[in-house]
């Protein structure tokens, strides 16, 4: 396999990077009411439904270290590697990071935790962009593998327009609600890039690295949880990234797998250096 590293950077400076830029968008969110980023919106599926049991075994919860509040969801995808949103690790060393497996009940104790010892953020993560909205975490230990506890594969067939696909997420239930205990459920459906960069008025804050996905009005995904996994017959197909408000009947946006496959797969692998201190892709693109 091709072991060339995509995009040599310095993660530090790359880091620091993102975090001015995610907060000149959130004043220009709220002032500007564009789009809201991800920490900003409600984050919540709305009009789902209970899961049912087994029904995503590779589902996490991600949680503070000290707190034990759930805040973001995300995927296994190796007994050693968990993916998930950028925005949902952004600024934080692995250690204020737990990750709950095993469950769709938050509070059951017989579930697993395991804890990251690296993150891994896409090098080119832009915030302002919403681009490249996708991390992996390195588990310290190996994850024990059961029923309620299995990687998910990758999706590699392209999808159709309005194929349905599942969200599963802990997302809030209202706008800094309670998170809800049982892990929610909902179908969404499949929107080509084209149709969803245009429903958001050709914003390229929509780009190829994004599968939309629509609901209705009033019912769907609002932004689900964000980092949280979407599936095609069991396979996973992307991450919940960002949306616009809820129940508008705009198309919200997540983080392609195929899309990042190479990215997710060299750092699996081991093959990617850390940073060397050179001038990065990162730097090079700031606006
Ligand atoms: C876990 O929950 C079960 C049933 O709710 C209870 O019987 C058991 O004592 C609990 N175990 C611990 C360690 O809290
Ligand atoms: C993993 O990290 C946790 C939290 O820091 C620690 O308690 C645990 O001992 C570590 N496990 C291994 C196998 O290093
Ligand atoms: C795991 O699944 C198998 C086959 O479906 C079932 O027989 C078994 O009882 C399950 N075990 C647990 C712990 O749920
Ligand atoms: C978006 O782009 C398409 C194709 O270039 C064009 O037909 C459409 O009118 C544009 N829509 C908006 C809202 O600018």
């Amino acid at each position: 396999m091709d072991c060339s590293a995509q995009c040599p950077q310095s993660q530090l400076l790359a880091m620091s990077f993102c975090l001015q830029l995610s907060l000149l968008l959130s004043v220009q969110g709220i002032l500007g009411q564009i789009l809201y980023p991800p920490q900003y919106t409600t984050n919540r599926i709305v009009g789902g439904e209970e899961a049912a049991e087994g029904l995503a075994p590779y589902q996490i919860s991600l949680q503070g270290m000290k707190s034990g509040h759930h805040s973001c969801g995300g995927a296994i995808i190796d007994k050693r590697w968990i993916v998930t949103a950028a925005h949902c690790v952004i600024g934080k060393e692995a250690s204020a990071f737990r990750v709950l497996t095993g469950t769709q009940n938050l509070q059951h104790n017989a579930s697993r935790l395991y804890y990251p010892d690296k993150i891994v953020m896409h090098c080119n993560y832009k915030p302002r962009m919403y681009r490249n909205d996708i991390a992996l975490l390195r588990l310290n230990e190996s994850i024990v593998f059961d029923n309620a506890t299995q990687p998910v594969e990758f999706d590699h067939e392209p999808l159709a327009a309005g194929e349905k696909l599942l969200l599963t997420g802990w997302g809030t239930m209202s706008l800094g609600g309670d998170v809800p205990v049982q892990l929610q459920s909902l179908e969404v459906k499949y929107v080509p890039f084209e149709e969803c960069r245009a429903a958001h008025d050709n914003s390229s804050r929509v780009d190829i690295g994004h599968v939309c996905t629509f609901n209705d009005k009033g019912k769907g995904a609002c932004h689900g949880d964000s980092g949280g996994p979407l599936v095609h017959n069991g396979k996973l197909v992307a991450l919940v990234n960002w949306g616009l408000p809820c129940a508008r009947g705009y198309p919200d946006a997540h983080a392609s797998i195929a899309y990042y496959h190479d990215f997710i797969r060299t750092h699996l692998s081991g093959c990617q250096k850390d940073g060397d201190g050179t001038k990065t892709e990162c730097e090079a693109e700031q606006e």
